[in-house]
């Protein structure tokens, strides 16, 4: 950590804003975001006295917390809002006391540790206080601003204080509700139960909040106003219980499967689901209220093979001046595959249109966009039949315009057999599908005039090792007994011999990359594939020549190794969290809106812009590349890490990620990982859970997103997820990462772990992961090179390594197996023995008990353990460790990174 970090840790002063301007970005970001879910007549309210309560009126949660907690300087809560706003708070007695309780709940708190604190961003969100008849005031409104905080590591529970009331919170809102004319609800949390609004009339109007950064407070004040007209959608279904969820009962721990959840619910999640199966939401996706009104009139629609684009014409017909997002879903004919009663295929917001304004807006769709996946077939195909495009402005309230009709079912794409779930899933389907009969505009597609893709792919069953010329190499893998899953046959190809070349030189156009990297010895190319945290110094001659003055940076999630900038050019890439702004301990960072609320603007220019606020932050902190931004499925509302993703819909997870990227990625020097590739769909259980999906589920949610924002954004770099789907680690398996992700889909960056993963490293290597994060050991990367023997302690344990960062307040642990991997179902064997006298280490009872070990004593006292394993040998290949290299230098080389080192450097 630099000097600011260690000041702002200590003092809790995080210093001011490296980019001020970014807070007016920050501030739009939450006004789009922020939507209104009700409002009876009482919105906009002009300034004057209100009576605010509710936790979150000072204690305003701007973000969640873990690796998405950003640290910054004066979050603006709700209260501070509505006074810049011009309002006069006439309840400063209960706020004082609520203000106090937490703070005496968090003083006397033992259950939090000193890095869930200073890094994580946790706190305990105390109870409010109940608010007595003392507490009420003569105002006509109260606002009651409900909060929860969320983060990584835990999924939300359907129990009261969380996804439901508290008891205190349900007393203290019949209070205000029967005490005062109007309630003004302001949520300031993730999607909850809302069932209770029901029978509270009083509660005229409710603004959905979320978590929306540094400047939430102002923006919903401005909101509540009129500064501020709401234009946010919602991106997720409220249901009217949470037990209309399909996966209700069934999701994260709820019932027992959060180490092999089954996907049952298949393609049906969220609006997919409520749609389909005829359950009424409380609040539909795609849903939000505004304080103007608009009208929407399709005035044309054409469509062949390539596209379909439909015009619409906006009209603000109120008073007030807004914004409208005008959404496109099409329901597709039900045919041999079933198919959700509509899906979200386009959507545009318009610019601020005026009383009596209008304006066009286009919408685009890939015509082949409307296909489904088939599995007996491996393929996208459009089945025969109507295809009814529907203009609205949520996904209940449209408007079919257009019929697409298709004589005969197309293939429109062919792609690769990969990744089965271990049994087949039983999933749900409506019991009746609707086919639809044609309406407005009718359209023909010939399917003789469709052209099938096809990007089935045979990946390699070798790979290339290069060698300088003049040189020896005898593969060693070629020949060993043990195969990975993923085995490649090494290859051997002579280059140029350049010893005394550097990244510099290949940057200049002076080697090949090849070249420099087959003059790397492997102790430099583990030490590149593992980055930052955990690597030992490796010291390689200068060949550089160079002074290289240091760089003023903090420190934070990673970085790509720094050991070899002076002696080989290599430059190392600060990598730091996360979506809704950079995390870094101890320094402010622009706190944007989190991931969700930024999709509930539905505007993906200003997802752009953010992108570039954040790249701002980036430049001033010296980082390459953002853990950001996150982007799995809303799969439940009850998922830990929701806040950071965009929804429970694909398509506008895929355009916000491009969008974000884009915007990130403006110049081409600093990047985004879009992550956690993939299905990070719950925390309980994450960094083993065995996630069943269908294939279709995968290619048509799962997946989707992702591969919008590869195609359309171009990152520089995917992290994979902990998780496993269908039985592998993500990040060790090859059909996903290669077969899918780089030969499909044309991803040409690097891949990274995410911190600290349970895959076998090797493996993932292999798969094509090529960076492993939080840094790995190096040594037992090169043990991998060769074969190796176990490191025994005198107890019968294995010897192990522990290594400690962020100042001790982390630790981790590196076993000394070796080549060797206990297994129960093993041939090999490892033996050690234990003199007489000594304990045996209670790792080798449990491993007794695991039925991995056998140990027995003899008449001297001495016991000898056999652990029964798996001898891997030489099971990793040098050609692997370069290609994974190439790959990050390939980023690596172009990267701000690589500017700074040039900058810091000077010739001698
Ligand atoms: C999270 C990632 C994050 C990484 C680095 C992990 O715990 O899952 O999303 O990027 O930490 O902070």
């Amino acid at each position: 950590m630099n000097f600011s970090q260690i000041k702002g840790t200590v003092t809790g002063n995080y210093g001011d804003l490296p980019n001020p301007d970014n807070r007016e970005v920050a501030y739009r970001a939450a006004a789009e975001g922020i939507v209104l879910l009700k409002n009876d007549g009482m919105l906009p309210l002009a300034p004057g006295s209100v009576a605010l309560f509710g936790a979150g009126a000072e204690g305003t949660v701007y973000c969640g917390t873990g690796s998405g907690y950003v640290f910054t300087s004066h979050p603006v809560t709700v209260k501070e809002g509505l006074t810049s706003a011009g309002f006069t708070i006439s309840t400063d007695r209960w706020l004082k006391k609520c203000r106090e309780n937490e703070r005496k709940t968090n003083k006397k708190d033992k259950t939090l540790s000193l890095l869930d604190r200073k890094w994580s961003g946790l706190s305990i969100m105390a109870e409010e206080p109940l608010i007595g008849e003392i507490d009420l005031t003569e105002d006509k409104t109260a606002v009651y601003v409900l909060r929860r905080s969320c983060g990584e590591t835990a999924d939300r529970k359907p129990v009261r204080g969380d996804y439901y009331l508290s008891e205190r919170e349900e007393m203290n809102l019949k209070k205000l509700a029967d005490h005062y004319h109007s309630v003004i609800l302001v949520l300031n949390t993730c999607v909850m139960d809302l069932s209770f609004v029901k029978s509270m009339p009083e509660i005229k109007a409710i603004l959905y909040m979320g978590l929306s950064g540094m400047e939430g407070g102002n923006a919903v004040a401005d909101i509540i106003a009129g500064k501020i007209n709401p234009s946010g959608k919602l991106t997720d279904t409220f249901a009217e219980r949470y037990e209309d969820y399909p996966t209700a009962g069934h999701f994260a721990d709820q019932d027992n499967s959060a180490l092999r959840p089954v996907y049952r619910e298949g393609i049906y999640v969220g609006y997919r689901y409520f749609d389909s199966f005829k359950v009424k939401p409380l609040y539909p996706f795609g849903y939000g209220l505004s304080y103007t009104n608009f009208k929407l009139e399709t005035v044309n629609v054409e469509a062949d093979w390539k596209s379909i684009t439909v015009t619409v014409r906006v009209e603000n017909t109120g008073t007030l001046s807004g914004k409208e997002t005008v959404q496109l879903y099409v329901s597709s004919p039900q045919g041999k595959l079933h198919k959700p009663y509509k899906e979200l295929k386009a959507f545009e917001k318009t610019e601020c249109l005026k009383p009596g304004q209008d304006a066009l807006v286009k919408l685009n769709i890939k015509t082949t966009d409307l296909s489904s996946f088939c599995e007996s077939q491996s393929s996208w195909i459009m089945e025969a039949g109507n295809y009814i495009i529907r203009v609205g402005n949520s996904s209940v309230y449209t408007t079919a315009v257009a019929t697409l009709t298709l004589d005969e079912t197309v293939m429109t794409k062919k792609v690769n057999d990969v990744l089965h779930p271990e049994d087949d899933i039983d999933e749900i389907k409506p019991e009746t599908f609707v086919n639809h009969k044609a309406e407005g505009v009718i359209l023909h597609l010939k399917a003789k005039d469709c052209v099938t893709e096809d990007v089935r792919n045979d990946m390699d069953d070798y790979l290339i090792t290069y060698i300088p010329e003049g040189k020896d190499y005898h593969s060693l893998v070629n020949e060993n007994k043990f195969k990975p899953q993923f085995f490649r046959k090494e290859e051997v190809k002579y280059v140029k011999n350049c010893p005394d070349s550097t990244l510099l030189d290949v940057k200049n156009g002076d080697v090949t990359m090849e070249e420099f990297v087959a003059g790397l010895p492997p102790e430099v190319l583990v030490r590149i594939c593992t980055g930052t945290l955990e690597e030992t110094e490796h010291k390689v001659p200068d060949r550089l020549r160079v002074k290289l003055s240091k760089l003023d940076a903090p420190t934070s999630s990673g970085a790509t190794t720094a050991q070899y900038e002076k002696s080989l050019g290599i430059p190392s890439a600060l990598l730091f969290d996360g979506p809704g702004g950079m995390h870094i301990i101890g320094c402010s960072a622009t706190a944007f809106p989190v991931g969700m609320v930024l999709a509930q603007s539905w505007n993906v220019s200003l997802m752009e812009e953010v992108g570039r606020a954040m790249a701002k932050d980036m430049e001033s902190f010296h980082v390459s590349i953002v853990l950001a931004p996150g982007m799995n499925i809303h799969r439940d509302p009850l998922g830990g890490r929701n806040f950071e993703y965009y929804s429970e819909d694909p398509f506008i997870s895929g355009q916000c990620a491009a969008a974000f990227t884009k915007g990130v990625q403006h110049d081409g020097k600093r990047g985004v990982a879009i992550k956690h590739f993939l299905g990070n769909n719950q925390e309980a259980e994450r960094l083993d859970g065995d996630n069943q999906m269908s294939v279709r589920a995968l290619r048509e949610l799962y997946l989707k997103g992702f591969e919008i924002a590869v195609k359309e954004g171009h990152p520089m770099t995917v992290m994979t997820s902990y998780n496993k789907v269908n039985g592998l680690h993500t990040s060790s398996n090859r059909d996903l990462l290669t077969s899918i992700l780089r030969n499909e889909w044309g991803f040409d960056g690097f891949i990274m772990t995410d911190w600290g993963t349970n895959s076998d490293k090797v493996f993932d290597l292999q798969a094509g992961n090529d960076l492993i994060m939080g840094g790995y050991s190096a040594e037992k990367l090169i043990s991998a090179l060769s074969f190796t023997v176990p490191e025994f302690n005198i107890d019968g344990s294995v010897n192990k390594t522990i290594i400690s960062r962020h100042m001790g307040m982390v630790k981790s642990e590196i076993d000394h197996w070796g080549s060797f991997v206990c297994d129960r179902n093993g041939t090999d064997f490892q033996k050690t023995v234990i003199p007489a006298g000594t304990i045996i280490a209670d790792e080798v009872l449990k491993a007794i008990h695991d039925g991995v070990a056998e140990a027995q004593q003899d008449a001297n006292g001495q016991t000898t353990v056999v652990y029964r394993g798996t001898d891997r040998g030489t099971y990793l290949a040098l050609g692997t460790l370069q290609e994974c290299t190439i790959r990050i230098l390939n980023v690596l080389k172009n990267s701000s990174a690589m500017d700074d080192l040039i900058k810091r450097t000077k010739y001698l």
